[in-house]
Parts: structure tokens; C-alpha cells; sequence
């Protein structure tokens, strides 16, 4: 019987995913739960045939050029593929495969959260409630931006932008879209298309992030767009951190131009911005746009049909390169 392929699980999938894992491939897996550093990822790489990796794996240029050839696939276990250099790998023959749509309920309700949370100012209520010092109220206590039948601009109407869509139709929210392309009648669900961010943004008092970092959405979000949106519009990013210029983005919030932030994604992960810490009108959470038991499983057994597909020599139905 031929020997099952090997296979390196780099951080600590669901354990129905691990349990799948272990039935077809011989699975290499630490507990630990370490994101791994360049040197272990090459070093791996001599040892086996697909890996399955998260975001925080980086596959750089310099990093493919030293993967073993052993490493035919790197079945990717999330939708984002910027940890990954597509371009390399494409050049050394490795297959890329990500997880699309599993995930587009999760994150969207994740952005829906970060939305109201900004809007209504949830970080500072629940700190005070917390910590024992909500000693009065009154009328002009915790006052907030109301949400219903706001204007609702989204960056990028992929999946994950069309689910957000969806669930701000269920506050009354007008929708509004910038996409690379137009979609159909059907999918826009009465959503006004615009060919540009210039005139998204001037639309959007509440602007919600759903593209991939890419070399041309890198500070999509700086000193200038920023400046478009209308006065104390709310910014919502669960997508990348890369698409926001940090700095201008507290400029903007220091100016009272936005009225507040809601964030998934920063600049440095793990840790996020020390910056931030210091204003209560930006609502932060640890990139967990994804992070339900449901998704999990589903982005775990995405991954594993893509390396079944691929070890059955067919093409994986995520294939990137
Ligand atoms: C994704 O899938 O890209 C999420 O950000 C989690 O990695």
C-alpha cells in the first residue's frame, strides 16, 4: 500500500479538522501552537509534501526560494493570501490553494458588530459598567450615532461584502459599493454601484473594508481618502490591516473628522497599535473575524478537499497558482 501523504498542520486547527487530517495523511502537528518562523517553515518543508498554513506563516520571496522541492502544495487555511508570495510560488511549481466562502457569515458578522459597537459606543459602555465607575445618567450620557438607515459604503463586494450587505439591509442601511467589477443585477440586491472610491467615499458615513491587501490596495485608507469621507463618518476594517494608513487614520480621529473606528485587522499582529489604546471611540478586537466553531470546521475541511482534490490529481477547486 502506498504510504499516505505527509502533511504539516502549522497551527491548531479545529479537532474535527485534525481528526480528518489524521484519517487520509500522515499529519505533523504541534501543539504548541507557535506561529512558525522562517527558518522552521524551510526547514519543514525537506520533511513534507502539503502543508496546511494560517496567515501567520509568511511565505516571502526569499522564504519560497529555500522550500524544499519535496513541498508540492500549501493548502492555506484562511481566505487571505498576502502572507504568501504568489508570484514565487507560482514560479516554483507549488500549488496555492485558499479557503473562499466558509468564512464570509463569520466576518460579516464580525464587521456588523464592529459597526454597531463604534456607532453606539459599546467599548466605552461596557469599560465603565466594568470597572464599577457608571455612577449617573442622563439624557446626554453615552450619546452615539444611530445606525438604521444610514448610507453603508463597502470597499470590495466579494463574499464576505455581499453577506455585510446583506445584514445592513436588516438595519435599513443604503447600500453603496466599489468593487473591481460590476456585479449582476441579481447579487447587487439594489445596492448603487461606483466606479471609483472617489465617489464611493463621499457617500459613505459608514465605510466597511471587504478587499484583499494587494500591492494596489496597500494604504487604500490614508490622509487623502480619509479626508473624502463625510464629517464624523465611521470606518470599519475586518479585511487587512494594510489597507489603513494607522497614522492617518488617528489624525482623522484626533481631528473629529471620523467619529470613531471599529477594527479587526492592524499593522502588527499580534498586538495591534498601542496608539489606538488611548481613544474610546475606536473599537477594537484581535482579528477574530473568523473565529466561531462553525467556520472553523468548515475552513479546516475546505482545506483538506483542496489537498484530497490535489493528491487525487485533480485540480483543487481553490487553486490560486
Ligand atoms: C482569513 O481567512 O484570511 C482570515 O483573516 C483568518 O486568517
Amino acid at each position: 500500500m502506498p504510504s499516505k501523504p505527509v502533511v504539516w498542520i502549522t497551527r491548531a486547527l479545529s479537532a474535527n479538522t485534525l481528526e480528518r487530517a489524521r484519517t487520509h495523511y500522515e499529519v505533523i502537528f504541534d501543539p504548541a501552537d507557535e506561529p512558525a518562523t522562517a527558518d522552521t517553515i524551510i526547514a519543514r518543508s525537506a520533511e513534507v509534501d502539503a502543508m496546511i498554513p494560517c496567515h501567520s506563516e509568511v511565505f516571502s520571496a526569499d522564504v519560497v526560494a529555500r522550500l524544499s522541492p519535496r513541498l508540492r502544495i500549501i493548502a492555506n487555511h484562511s481566505v487571505g493570501v498576502d502572507h504568501c508570495d504568489l508570484q514565487a510560488l507560482k514560479a516554483r511549481g507549488i500549488v496555492v490553494t485558499n479557503t473562499p466562502d466558509v468564512l464570509s457569515d463569520a466576518t460579516a458578522e464580525i464587521a456588523m458588530l464592529l459597526l454597531l459597537g463604534a456607532a453606539r459606543r459599546a467599548s466605552e459602555g461596557d469599560a465603565l459598567v466594568r470597572s464599577g465607575q457608571w455612577t449617573s445618567w442622563s439624557p446626554s450620557f453615552m450619546v452615539g450615532r444611530q445606525v438604521t438607515g444610514k448610507r453603508l459604503g463597502i470597499i470590495g463586494m466579494g463574499k464576505v461584502g455581499q453577506v455585510m450587505a446583506r445584514r445592513a439591509r436588516g438595519f435599513d442601511m443604503e447600500v453603496h459599493y466599489h468593487n473591481r467589477h460590476r456585479l449582476s443585477t441579481h447579487d447587487e440586491q439594489g445596492a448603487t454601484y461606483h466606479a471609483s472610491i472617489e465617489s464611493l467615499l463621499p457617500r459613505s458615513e459608514f465605510l466597511s473594508l471587504h478587499c484583499p491587501a494587494t500591492a494596489q490596495t496597500t494604504g487604500l485608507m490614508n490622509s487623502r481618502t480619509l479626508a473624502q469621507l463625510p464629517d464624523r463618518a465611521i470606518l470599519i476594517n475586518t479585511a487587512r490591516g494594510a489597507l489603513v494608513d494607522e497614522q492617518a487614520l488617528l489624525d482623522a480621529i484626533d481631528s473629529g473628522h471620523l467619529a470613531a473606528a471599529g477594527l479587526d485587522c492592524f499593522t502588527t499582529e499580534p498586538g495591534g497599535n498601542p496608539a489606538f489604546a488611548a481613544h474610546r471611540n475606536i473599537f477594537m478586537l484581535p482579528h477574530i473575524g473568523s473565529a466561531t466553531f462553525e467556520t472553523r470546521d468548515a475552513m479546516g475541511f475546505r482545506a483538506l478537499d483542496n489537498l484530497d482534490a490535489f493528491f487525487a490529481g485533480k485540480v483543487p477547486g481553490d487553486q490560486l497558482v
